[in-house]
């Protein structure tokens, strides 16, 4: 296992009490996966990744990158986030390159400009080189954060919706360039998202959180082969299984449920995919009284 979260639980101090984000967050994460991490807005995915990063420290519980216990941020993990990290003061191809100066990961000019080159292409950014922040959409701003963060060559990426603030059809761009960039480099990510599409359109598998304090309500397998290409998104298969996913999040599905009021075949089909049942769906289960 790459990245592994063992009982990972959250409390933070506020002026009126404590609030719970994280109840025991247990998941694995494996070397070399796209895994997507839902869950209903304001549940703590947002502090899950940050853990994991290294920024926030777990109130309980541990995360292990390649075995070892995080106690910080590393060179090994590289972040991006919703809004564009890039440098306004810098040009594209020196915001690619800036981790490159920085002791941790140094290289020399010319293996810089190479490695520049090189994402530059990748991300489709030729001809805006020289250009500064300020003049690119975001999508193309986002394109630099990427760059950027691959590289340096982290091992492990940890996005948080990372393509949220952009508008449909250029969201749609960036998914598919994630996933050709995916194809290309061996790197384990994880991926935050609200929506639901995104992370089966992208993710080999899918923890899906509950609302806050977050638990792992299922991890789901996503059952289509890479490569994919945009056509997936209208299959049959890919709607149901959205469906599904959406109405878990809704807290509307229920172990009870299944066979039941649903359309059995439906249903039935999303579980012989492979689903791995984790935890229990609903909420008040006796984890959450005998947790902490
Ligand atoms: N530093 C903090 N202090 C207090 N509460 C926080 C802090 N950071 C996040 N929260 C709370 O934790 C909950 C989860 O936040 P977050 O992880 O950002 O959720 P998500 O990314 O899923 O929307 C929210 O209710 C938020 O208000
Ligand atoms: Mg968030």
């Amino acid at each position: 296992m790459k990245i592994r979260l063992e009982g990972v639980s959250k409390r933070y101090a506020t002026g009126t009490g404590e609030v719970n984000v994280l109840d025991q967050v247990t998941l694995n994460v494996r070397e070399g996966e796209c895994l997507g991490l839902v869950g209903p807005s304001g549940c703590g995915k947002t502090t899950l990744l940050n853990i994991i990063a290294g920024f926030t420290l777990p109130s309980s519980g541990v995360v292990y990158v390649d075995g070892k216990a995080v106690r910080g941020p590393g060179a090994d993990r590289g972040v991006i986030f919703q809004q564009y990290a890039v440098f306004p003061w810098l040009t594209v191809k020196e915001n690619i390159g800036f981790g490159l100066t920085l002791r941790a990961n140094f290289r020399p000019r010319w293996e810089r400009e190479e490695i520049v080159r090189r994402y530059i292409d990748l991300m489709g950014l030729r001809g805006f080189e020289e250009a500064y922040p300020k003049e690119l959409s975001g999508g193309m701003k986002q394109r630099v954060a990427l760059a950027r963060a691959y590289a340096v060559n982290p091992a492990i990426l940890l996005m948080d919706e990372p393509f949220a603030a952009l508008d449909a059809q250029t969201r749609e761009v960036m998914q598919e360039l994630l996933l050709k960039i995916f194809m290309q480099e061996s790197k384990t990510i994880v991926f935050v998202t609200h929506s639901v599409e995104e992370a089966i359109f992208l993710c080999g598998r899918i923890g899906v959180l509950t609302r806050r304090p977050a638990r792992v309500a299922r991890v789901i397998e996503v059952p289509f082969e890479y490569p994919r290409s945009r056509r997936l998104r209208t299959t049959l298969e890919f709607v149901r299984l959205r469906e599904e996913v959406e109405d878990l999040i809704r807290g509307e599905h229920s172990e009870t449920e299944k066979g039941g009021t649903r359309d059995g075949t439906a249903s039935d089909d999303l579980h012989d995919v492979g689903s791995v049942y984790v935890g229990d769906v609903g909420m008040g289960s006796e984890r959450s009284a005998g947790a902490g």
